[in-house]
């Protein structure tokens, strides 16, 4: 069921806290592969062997030259920002209340778009950061085990600044306070299986009371937390969805 206009009528006037999660879905139109769809990067790889801690101890030339490819790919020139990425930045420019952008997406298409109150909760693809010093810095060229960190000169310490699966995700006090505080979550291009992503409906809907709703190409595995949705390729449906909200 779509949000109803009465409702995003009474969020307009109260200045609602938007909070808003986004996934590899949302990237998938700007020629990126999403994970868990048959043409997804699980189907190609095994995850144990390339993004856990465990497999960057095991076989650290296979992790790098997984997370080297995906930035070649990143930095690709054809892949830019789509009408979704665009669209969210332009919610959090022209909504009157406070947008929080949560991203589970190592891409910065985002960024280019010009959204800039964003949580990368899973790290970002363009930078590094060294296990032997507080070094965290960008980086676009392949990384290997060779390269001495360019702070502490020590080699074998660099490594993607990305959250591997068994760690912790980033910035997740700042995530549950927005959530216990938003009037709406939008969950965008996300399957709903990883947590703690997968849990945020519920804390914002279930704990604290706003309304939600899911913008995805099909019903997720969490659709049925959700009171509203509306399905499609995330390029048509979320700019149609932000003008709805922004009433133009
Ligand atoms: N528009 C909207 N949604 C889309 C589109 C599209 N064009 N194409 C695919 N989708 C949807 C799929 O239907 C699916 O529900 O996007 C979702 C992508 O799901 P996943 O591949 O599981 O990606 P995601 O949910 O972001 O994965 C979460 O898993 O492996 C980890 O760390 C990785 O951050 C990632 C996390």
């Amino acid at each position: 069921m779509p949000l109803r206009p009465d409702i995003i009528d009474i969020l307009r006037a109260d200045a609602a806290a938007i909070v808003i999660l986004t996934g590899a879905g949302i990237s998938k139109e700007s020629g990126l592969h999403t994970f868990r769809d048959p043409d997804g990067i699980w189907a190609r790889y095994d995850i144990s062997e390339v993004a856990t801690p465990e497999a960057f101890i095991n076989n650290p030339d296979l992790v790098h030259h997984f997370y080297n490819d995906r930035r070649a790919g990143l930095l690709d020139p054809a892949v830019q920002p789509n009408a979704a990425h665009l669209a969210l930045a332009r919610l959090e420019a022209e909504w009157p209340g406070d947008v929080l952008l949560v991203t589970q997406n190592i891409d910065d298409l985002h960024d280019r778009a010009g959204s800039k109150n964003l949580i990368h909760m899973h790290g970002e693809l363009l930078k590094i950061r060294c296990n032997h010093c507080d070094l965290l810095t960008n980086w676009s060229k392949p990384l290997d085990l060779g390269i001495p960190c360019p702070s502490c000169a020590k080699p074998g310490g660099l490594r993607p600044h990305v959250v591997w699966f068994g760690e912790m995700p980033l910035e997740m006090e700042r995530i549950y306070t927005a959530l216990a505080d938003c009037g709406l979550f939008i969950s965008i291009g996300t399957s709903g299986n990883v947590y703690p992503a997968a849990g945020f409906v519920q804390m914002a809907g279930k704990e604290s009371g706003a309304e939600t709703v899911e913008l995805n190409l099909e019903p997720s595995n969490g659709a049925t937390l959700f009171e509203y949705s509306h399905y499609g390729a995330a390029s048509e449906i979320v700019p149609s969805f932000v003008s709805s909200l922004i009433g133009c």
